[in-house]
């Protein structure tokens, strides 16, 4: 892994610059001597490192029990107890997986309890009718409505189908170790559960059974994504020197754009596996950082899908944005573009080369573009989508995040404006001990 802020340097004053880049040597130390804000929920910091065989061992048997029992296995959960595992999943996955019904390998992983949608979830039901499926239910406040109700909806459906003592053995729950409606569900019917450690939040948790699981039972490989995580834990680590330190270099720089007035952080990717991964990032820095009437507001775009439609903004739009592209040095697959004797379409000029290298001169051509259109660039080059690089990444982008977040000044580690539209929500559905606010939205809306 490799990041290069030459192209996004140029746009901020060089002071500012280096007065944050000194600034984030004590912001990650901060990370590790848990002397910050936020600090009961620093376990994600040292957490790859802190994770055993056994652990591992105990993960892989889980899914493997499910994989046996499953062709379809729901994972139900949302924000940080559903993005890491999907993004990981849809990166490492064929990406025409759900297409594939012959000769499987892996059981097909879908998502619920992610929105309310009644036609979502009534498309899903129909669509496990005629299936075996089995359900892993992920929720750290084992409280969270739109994960209950989906949860609500399956389990019922899957006792009825297949009787409660074998829904035992399909549905496995991951939530914490004694609080919570799920956690009390899960102890009464006697499901399998998975613990998420107090000191680690929603968003920082896909190294935990939150992702690990999910990421299991659609086959990958667990110990080479940890690994990945691993390494970089030792590379972001608050003793490894600033020039050395690529979670410190991306932190400083985009606080440096941001202090220079640039608001909007794209994330752009060339490979449209990766859109899960983006959505993954936003919530992490969005949830982290949008605090206080301030913070970077995280974005992103697949490329070149997006240039056809979002293109024309970011060469020529507004500037106050810049752009943090990920680029992956190597594909996985191999296609090579074909000669043809009519040339009708006029790409034989095209013909023996890989797709991928198409692919990698719109990237570069759209790089120098937009920096030439105003808009800084930070590139953060990965060796290949694979496990191993995916555990980098993800840990790249929590240390940044955790780095950033101080730097700027706030708590990364809650996210207390998350509230607001919960608590609107139960007064409007007359919730139990909402009567008060029932009665003072009632008023508002007549
Ligand atoms: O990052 C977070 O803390 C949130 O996005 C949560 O993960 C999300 O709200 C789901 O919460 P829970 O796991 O309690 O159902």
């Amino acid at each position: 892994m490799k990041i290069t802020l030459n192209h996004a340097a140029s746009f901020v004053p060089a002071a500012s610059l280096n007065e944050l880049a000194a600034k984030t040597a004590q912001c990650n130390q901060l990370l590790e001597n848990g002397q910050g804000a936020g600090n009961d929920f620093l376990g994600w910091v040292t957490l790859p490192s802190s994770i055993t065989p056994d652990f591992l061992s105990e993960v892989e048997q889980t899914a493997k029990q499910l994989r046996e029992r499953c062709e379809v296995v729901v994972v139900a959960g949302i924000g940080g107890s559903y993005l890491g595992a999907r993004a990981v999943n849809e990166a490492l996955a064929s990406s025409f997986d759900a297409f594939q019904a012959k000769d499987r390998k892996n059981p097909y992983i879908v998502y619920a309890g992610n929105n309310i949608g009644e036609d979502y979830l009534a498309d899903m039901m129909e669509f496990l009718d005629d299936k075996q499926f089995g359900i892993i239910n992920i929720s750290k406040s084992g409280t969270t409505t739109e994960t209950a109700l989906a949860f609500r909806l399956l389990k019922t459906m899957l006792e009825k189908k297949v009787g409660k003592a074998e829904a035992k053995l399909r549905i496995v729950a991951v939530t914490d170790r004694a609080k919570g409606a799920l956690r009390s569900l899960a102890t009464q019917e006697g499901y399998k559960t998975f613990v998420i450690p107090d000191n680690v939040g929603g968003r920082f948790s896909v190294l935990t059974p939150v992702g690990l699981l999910a990421i299991a039972v659609a086959g990958f490989d667990i110990r080479a994504l940890v690994k990945g995580a691993q390494d970089m834990e030792r590379r972001t680590a608050a003793d490894v020197p600033y020039a050395e330190n690529p979670a410190c270099q991306y932190a400083a720089m985009r606080n440096a754009l941001y202090q220079a007035g640039k608001k909007i952080e794209i994330l752009v990717n060339f490979n449209p596996r990766l859109h899960y991964f983006s959505e993954w990032w936003k919530q992490l820095y969005g949830e982290s950082e949008g605090k206080q009437h301030k913070g970077i507001f995280p974005a992103s775009v697949d490329f070149t899908t997006d240039l056809h439609s979002m293109g024309q903004w970011i060469q020529d739009g507004e500037r106050s944005i810049f752009e943090t592209v990920i680029s992956i040095e190597k594909a996985n697959r191999e296609v090579r573009v074909p000669h043809d004797d009519e040339n009708l379409d006029g790409l034989n000029f095209l013909a023996g080369k890989r797709v991928d290298e198409v692919n990698k001169m719109a990237e570069l051509g759209t790089r120098l573009a937009h920096i030439d259109g105003g808009v800084p660039n930070i590139l953060i080059e990965f060796e290949r989508v694979d496990e191993y690089n995916i555990g980098q990444f993800i840990y790249f982008f929590e240390r940044g995040c955790g780095i950033s977040g101080y730097l700027l000044g706030v708590n990364p580690f809650d996210q207390p404006g998350v509230e607001a539209y919960k608590k609107n929500m139960f007064a409007l559905l007359d919730k139990p001990g909402y009567e008060k606010e029932s009665a003072a939205i009632k008023a508002r809306l007549a």
